[in-house]
């Protein structure tokens, strides 16, 4: 039940609303995203232990590969955000029977999944719905699915993904926004991607586990969460070999069966917690692999935090100055652009200037102007930005422009002496599990408001 709390401190079911003012409900539906915020009181430290939930960018790319299976499939270490729900919900309307065993784990039975159209809502809201295409593809020999939302970071174009199936024999067609792949059949083929990227090397994955003969995927992305799909995929049956380097061989077989799989840990949300402590403090985040967070490890070290690694841990803490860097983000294993606005919140604060590019999307600064409300120094000339470290943040008020530009604000609301509050959250919920519990179990003072829009509070 999602119960709201008005003025009057009436709780209200707003499925039981829903039934009753159907006009009000479904404005209150679009304004969610703006009437909910974080009001954070900074400048406590933070102490303690988080353990972080399994990879947003693995999962969003898993749940559509289930379908391949055409079997049952225990998905496990699935975290509790809003682009997992998203993409369940996508498959059991396309006929999957989707089971949740508990809060992380699903059972996802694909065998009688019969659907080939993604709903249109559904797949704006979120950028990974294009691995719907991969996968129904692959399984059926045709796919629609709307161009996918996701995060405003300028231009999102999908000409990669579309090389791969177009070279397996798949054509495609783009009409009012909605984009339809289809094949006969689906032979192997030797493509070199034009521009490294995630998104295409996991479609191409995806679409040519089945294909007849083998496919070449040259200039392939590395990142660890397209490793966690070929493990995935072999581990159903597939034969995917080279994922985590510049080249993947894929193998066509005839079909595929289900499995157990544990997603691995999100290497953006435990480096969001690591910088969250390099602010100042002592934090052991655990359940990790370190060696995916090796490049953020290192530029931390030369900000002047101690980075400790565990087996499957690794404890940041501070209590030094924040130093200057220069930091140019790349495709693994260069530095993660998803990290790049958390770190530009911590230069803001560092003893000197820095220097950050955004060297894979073209408008990541967004984040600078709310910086900015908080007393910020950033100069953004093109994809360069440039932070002259300021003595501290002042409380402002904010708002998550995206899921990274949010989260970053969370950190620099952290680091503010007062309170702040940031509005449309729900950026920030599609990529972050619990993120208030996990910050308050480390002593920050966060709390989440659900601000009745006046249109449903008069209704009432
Ligand atoms: C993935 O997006 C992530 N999203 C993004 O994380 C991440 O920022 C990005 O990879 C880079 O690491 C998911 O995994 C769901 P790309 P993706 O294709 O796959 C260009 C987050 O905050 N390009 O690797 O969509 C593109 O314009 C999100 O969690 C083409 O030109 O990114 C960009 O400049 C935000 N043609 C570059 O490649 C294409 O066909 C990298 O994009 C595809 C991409």
């Amino acid at each position: 039940m999602l119960a709201l709390y008005t003025g009057r401190a009436q709780a209200v079911d707003m499925n039981a609303f829903r039934n009753l003012n159907r006009p009000v409900a479904q404005a209150f539906d679009k304004e969610i995203i703006k009437v909910e915020k974080f009001v954070i009181t900074g400048g406590k430290p933070l102490h303690g232990e988080v353990t972080i939930s399994g990879a947003k960018n693995a999962a969003v790319g898993i749940l559509p590969a289930t379908i391949l299976a055409a079997d049952v499939c225990v998905i496990e270490n699935l975290p509790d955000i809003s682009d997992v729900a998203v993409s369940l919900k996508i498959l059991s309307t396309l006929g999957a029977q989707v089971k949740m065993l508990n809060r992380n784990t699903y059972e996802i039975d694909t065998t009688h999944l019969t659907g080939t159209n993604v709903p249109d809502d559904l797949s704006r809201q979120m950028r990974a719905s294009y691995y719907f295409l991969g996968a129904l593809l692959s399984r059926f020999g045709r796919a629609q699915v709307a161009m996918p939302g996701g995060c405003n970071l300028g231009p999102r174009p999908i000409d990669q993904h579309l090389k791969v199936f177009s070279a397996l024999g798949a054509e495609d067609s783009v009409d009012y926004g909605m984009i339809t792949v289809r094949a006969k059949e689906l032979n192997g083929a030797h493509i070199f991607f034009d521009k490294v990227s995630v998104g295409a090397t996991m479609n191409g994955m995806l679409s040519a586990v089945m294909a007849k003969g083998q496919t070449i995927l040259e200039n392939c992305a590395k990142e660890p969460h397209v490793v966690d799909l070929a493990n995935f995929l072999n581990m159903c049956g597939a034969d995917v070999r080279g994922a985590g380097t510049d080249v993947i061989k894929v193998r066509g077989v005839e079909k595929l069966h289900g499995c157990t799989y544990s997603i691995i840990p999100d290497q953006i949300e435990a480096g969001s917690y690591m910088v969250a402590a390099a602010t100042g403090g002592d934090v052991l985040i655990k359940n990790v692999t370190p060696k995916h967070l090796e490049p953020i490890t290192a530029k931390l070290r030369r900000a002047g935090a101690e980075v400790e690694e565990f087996d499957d841990a690794v404890r940041v803490r501070r209590t030094g100055d924040i130093l200057p860097l220069k930091i140019n983000t790349m495709p693994h294993p260069g530095f993660p652009t998803d990290m790049q606005p958390l770190m530009g919140v911590l230069l803001s604060v560092a003893k000197g200037t820095s220097t950050v590019t955004e060297s894979v999307w073209d408008n990541r600064f967004r984040y600078v102007d709310e910086l900015r409300k908080m007393g910020a120094s950033v100069q953004v000339d093109g994809q360069v930005a440039v932070f002259e470290g300021v003595e501290k943040l002042s409380p402002a008020p904010l708002r998550a422009l995206d899921l990274r530009a949010g989260a970053a604000m969370v950190v620099a609301a952290l680091m503010a002496d007062g309170t702040s509050e940031i509005e449309e959250i729900g950026h920030i919920e599609r990529g972050y599990e619990n993120i208030v519990e996990k910050l308050r179990g480390l002593g920050a003072d966060i709390s989440k408001v659900d601000r009745v829009p006046a249109a449903l509070e008069q209704a009432l």
